[in-house]
């Protein structure tokens, strides 16, 4: 039989990847942060956070090696969950992070009015965000080449996973991963990609140990697009105010309940149907709202999760008397596959 022979990449990254994995968390960051200085020296970096764990562990990471030297942009699409663009700024700034929060809500609405089609609004909410990003990096690269010092690096918060997922059978990389396609090519930056020889695990195990606390290492997966896929039909102001408020009920009493971290995922939908209602003797007309609740591993394959009726039922009656427009709650009782976990 032939023998096969491995990639020198691929077999350089499994070599890296069992020294890592033989590391601490303490020891991991020790050594993760000695070779950024060194790789780093006192270049530049920039850095879009998006609130998960992966860009926001690469920023911790990032900020104990170079410090100032790494800018990171936060872009609110106008699509995240209730309070989420200052509470997670106020996150970062007690992280001792440089952030610059950017408030592109009015550009987001504004190209997605009137769209309805999940495909078509991703890929302008993926453009938009790409738009802004480079913006903002060409802003700040032009106010550091006036100063002689312009900006190097980005900085991703690309994990193991990713890395596998990049390449073929036979161990060569066939693609780079994330959205460094949507690059400005005149700035021509660098990777850096500290946390891209571990797992989720490992991230959250390494996010710990930086001193981050328990509740933005252990968020639930976020779609990058946002409550935008979970806005069935138009997206407008009204309709982002009435899902964030069903999903913020929602939510919140998971961790009231201390059912938080049993689930995967969860949120909620806002349905492009209206349904018949009555409060206070009077008919309504009003909007409907539909739970998700997710077991998972890898999102390949999902259960819904047996939520106690009793929670349902109190959230149910918390959202249609306190989120106005909402007269009806329903729970996804759908497995993936064949349903999605989300919606669009
Ligand atoms: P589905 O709906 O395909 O979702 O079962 C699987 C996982 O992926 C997330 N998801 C997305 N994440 N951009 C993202 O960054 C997207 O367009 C997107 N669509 C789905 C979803 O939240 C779940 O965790």
């Amino acid at each position: 039989m032939e023998n096969k022979t491995i990639a020198p990449d691929y077999a350089q990254l499994v070599a890296q990847r069992e020294h890592v994995q033989t590391l601490a968390p303490a020891a991991f960051i020790e050594e993760a942060v000695a070779e950024l200085k060194q790789q780093l020296g006192d270049d530049k970096v920039i850095l879009a956070l998006s609130g998960g764990v992966d860009s926001s562990v690469t920023a911790v990471l990032l900020n104990k090696a170079i410090g100032k030297n790494l800018i990171c942009i936060f872009v609110d699409h106008g699509l995240l969950r209730k309070n989420e663009f200052e509470n997670v700024q106020r996150d970062y700034e007690h992280l001792g992070l440089n952030v610059i929060g950017v408030d592109a809500k009015a550009k987001f609405y504004s190209e997605l009015a009137g769209v309805t089609d999940p495909e078509q609004k991703r890929k302008i909410i993926g453009k938009g965000f790409i738009d802004v990003f480079n913006e903002e990096a060409k802003k700040l690269n032009n106010a550091s080449a006036a100063l002689g010092d312009r900006i190097k690096w980005l900085g991703q918060g690309t994990i193991y996973p990713d890395i596998l997922e990049s390449m073929s059978a036979d161990g060569k990389v066939v693609k780079s991963h994330h959205n460094v396609g949507g690059l400005p090519k005149e700035m021509n930056l660098k990777l850096v990609e500290p946390l891209k020889l571990l797992f989720k695990n490992e991230v959250r195990a390494i996010g710990l140990a930086l001193g981050m606390k328990a509740h933005l290492i252990n968020r639930h997966p976020f779609p990058g697009p946002g409550l935008g896929v979970r806005l069935l039909g138009a997206i407008t102001p009204e309709r982002v105010r009435i899902l964030q408020d069903a999903d913020d009920v929602f939510i919140s009493a998971l961790r009231e309940w201390g059912l938080y971290d049993k689930v995967w995922q969860a949120g909620a939908i806002l349905l492009p149907v209206q349904a018949v209602g009555v409060a206070n003797g009077e008919r309504t007309y009003e909007n409907a709202v539909a739970l998700r609740a997710v077991h998972s591993v890898d999102a390949m394959t999902a259960d819904v999760v047996e939520l106690p009726f009793e929670f349902l039922k109190k959230v149910s009656s918390d959202i249609i008397n306190n989120v106005q427009g909402v007269n009806r709650v329903t729970y996804d009782i759908s497995q993936k596959p064949p349903a999605t976990i989300e919606w669009e």
